[in-house]
C-alpha cells in the first residue's frame, strides 16, 4: 500500500529567505548602474550607508552555496531598477541585465528559484528629481516598460514575481516611492493620489508578465500589521476594524477583486479627494488581478478608540501589553500570523505566500566564531508552528521566507540589526573582511527544511558539520 504523506505542508513547498538589491548588493555605481533614491538618502551619525552592504554583487556564488547547503528550494530579491535604467527612462544598461541572468543561473543551477520583486524602496534617483516619483503618471508608464524588459529578459528564469514590496506603505511613506510632499495643497489627496498611481503601475505589471511570460504568477504584497481591539469594548473593535482597512485590507482588496472597496470610495468621496482615475483605470484594475498573495510578518498591535485622534490616516494604534518585544520594540506575536493568515484566506481564497518573517538581534561572534542564536531558532519555530496550524485549518500556503538569509543593512540602515542564518564580519562603518560564519540557526533551517517542516525543534545530533 503506498504510504500517506501526513505532513500538513505539500512537497514542493518552498523553503528559503528574503532579502532585497539595496540591503544586500553593495557595487552602488558599478558596471553602470545608476543612483537609486537609497543611495542619496542621509546616513544616520555612526550608522552605515548602503554602499557596499554585504557585497552580494561580488560574493554571490559563496552565499548561493551556503543556501543550498540550507536547502533552500526559493531565494526572493529584488531587482534595481536603476542598474537596468540607469536613470530610469533612458537606454538599457546591458550589464544591468546580465548581472542578474548570471546571479539567477547560479541560484537555478543550485536547485533554488528565484522569487523576484520588482520594486523594493530604491527609485532611481533622476525619476524622483525630475517627475517627483510615482506622483506622476510618467513615472506609472517607465514603471511598465522597466517591467516589460525584465520579463522578456528573466521570463524563462523567473515564475514568482511581486511587483511592489509591501505596497501597503505608500499611503504612510510615499518617500519609499520617490515623492515629497512638500509643497502640496492637500496632502491627504496627494497621498491617495500615489497609492491610486501606485496600483495602476502594479496592475499593468500584472497585464505585463501574463501577456509577456505564460505560467507567470504575480502577486501584490502588504506587510501585514496584524491588529486586535485593545479591549472587547464595541468601539474598540470598530477602530481597529478602521485602522486593519487603511492598513491592509485596503490593498488586498484591489489586488484581489480589482477595484476600490466602497469603505474607501466613502470616505474619499466625503473629503473631496477622491484621486484622478484617468480613462482605463478601472478597466485595468478589473482585469488584472493577482495570481496569489503575499506577506511580510513581524509584528502586531492593538487600537484603542480613545487614542484615536483622527488626525493621522491610521489612529489609535496601541502596544500590546501580553506580548514581548524584540529590542527594537517590535511585538513577537507567532499567532498574529495565523490570524492573518486565516483572514487572509477566509477574504480571498488565493494562495499566500509568506516572503519575509524574522527577528533583527544585536550580535557578534563568538570564541568558536559562531552566534548561538537560540532566540532566532525560537522565533521561527513559533511562527512556523503557528504557519502549520493555519495549512491544517485549511489555509493553502505556499511557501515560507525568512527574512536576511546573510545578514543584511537594515532598510532604515544601520548594520547593528541582524537577521540571518549567517553571520557576515562587518561592523556599522568598519567594513573589517565581511566574511561568511554560520550561525546555530543555520543547521536548524537546514533540518527544518529536509524534513519539510515536520521537524522544527533544535537538537545537537542535527548539527553535523
Ligand atoms: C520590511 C522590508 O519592512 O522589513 C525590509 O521589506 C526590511 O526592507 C524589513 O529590512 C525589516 O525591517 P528593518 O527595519 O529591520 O530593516
Amino acid at each position: 500500500m503506498e504510504k500517506k504523506n501526513l505532513n500538513v505542508i505539500p512537497e514542493g513547498f518552498f523553503w528559503g529567505g528574503a532579502v532585497t538589491s539595496f540591503q544586500t548588493e553593495g557595487a552602488w555605481n558599478e558596471d553602470g548602474k545608476g543612483p537609486s533614491i537609497v543611495d542619496s538618502r542621509p546616513v544616520k551619525e555612526g550608522q552605515s550607508d548602503w554602499k557596499t552592504a554585504v557585497d552580494f554583487y561580488h560574493r554571490y556564488k559563496e552565499d548561493i552555496a551556503l543556501f543550498k547547503e540550507m536547502g533552500f528550494n526559493a531565494y526572493r530579491t529584488s531587482i534595481s531598477w536603476s542598474r537596468i535604467f540607469p536613470d530610469g527612462e533612458g537606454e538599457v544598461n546591458e550589464k544591468g541585465l546580465q548581472f542578474y541572468d548570471d546571479l539567477f543561473d547560479e541560484m537555478i543551477a543550485n536547485g533554488i528559484q528565484p522569487v523576484i520583486t520588482l520594486y523594493h524602496f530604491d527609485l532611481p534617483l533622476a525619476l524622483a528629481e525630475k517627475y517627483n516619483g510615482f506622483a506622476s503618471r510618467k513615472v506609472v508608464d517607465l514603471f511598465e516598460r522597466y517591467a516589460r524588459t525584465v520579463f522578456k529578459r528573466f521570463g524563462k528564469k523567473v515564475k514568482y514575481w511581486l511587483t511592489f514590496n509591501e505596497q501597503n506603505l505608500v499611503l504612510t511613506s510615499p518617500q519609499f516611492w520617490g515623492v515629497s510632499l512638500e509643497g502640496a495643497e492637500n496632502e491627504e489627496a496627494l497621498r491617495y493620489q500615489v497609492t491610486h498611481n501606485a496600483f495602476v503601475a502594479h496592475a499593468k505589471a500584472v497585464k505585463a508578465l501574463h501577456e509577456l511570460v505564460p505560467g507567470g504568477q504575480m502577486a501584490g504584497m502588504v506587510t501585514y500589521q496584524v491588529t486586535y481591539p485593545n479591549t472587547c469594548k464595541p468601539e474598540d473593535t470598530i477602530a481597529h476594524i478602521k485602522a486593519k482597512e487603511l492598513l491592509v485590507d485596503f490593498y488586498f482588496d484591489v489586488f484581489a477583486n480589482g477595484e476600490y472597496p466602497t469603505y474607501i470610495t466613502k470616505d474619499l468621496e466625503r473629503k473631496g479627494i477622491m484621486p484622478v482615475f484617468e480613462e482605463g483605470d478601472a478597466k485595468i484594475l478589473k482585469e488584472n488581478t493577482v495570481d496569489y498573495l503575499s506577506i511580510s510578518y513581524y509584528q502586531s498591535q492593538t487600537v484603542s478608540a480613545e487614542k484615536a485622534d483622527g488626525k493621522w490616516l491610521i489612529t489609535g494604534l496601541t502596544p500590546n501589553p501580553n506580548l514581548k518585544t524584540n529590542e527594537w520594540g517590535w511585538a513577537i506575536d507567532p499567532i498574529g500570523l495565523r490570524v492573518c493568515l486565516k483572514d487572509m484566506y477566509a477574504r480571498y481564497r488565493l494562495p499566500i505566500f509568506i516572503t519575509e518573517n524574522g527577528i533583527g538581534v544585536r550580535e557578534e561572534l563568538n570564541e568558536n566564531n559562531t552566534v548561538e542564536d537560540d532566540y532566532r531558532i525560537e522565533y521561527l519555530s513559533e511562527h512556523i508552528k503557528q504557519m502549520k496550524i493555519a495549512m491544517e485549518e485549511g489555509v493553502d500556503v505556499i511557501g515560507y521566507l525568512t527574512w536576511g538569509s546573510t545578514d543584511l543593512i537594515s532598510s532604515g540602515g544601520s548594520f547593528e540589526k541582524r537577521y540571518g542564518f549567517v553571520f557576515v564580519n562587518r561592523g556599522e562603518t568598519d567594513l573589517r573582511d565581511l566574511k561568511r560564519y554560520k550561525k546555530k540557526s543555520f543547521d536548524w533551517y537546514k533540518n527544518v527544511i529536509e524534513a519539510n517542516g515536520e521537524r522544527l525543534e533544535y537538537t545537537e545530533s542535527v548539527s553535523v558539520k
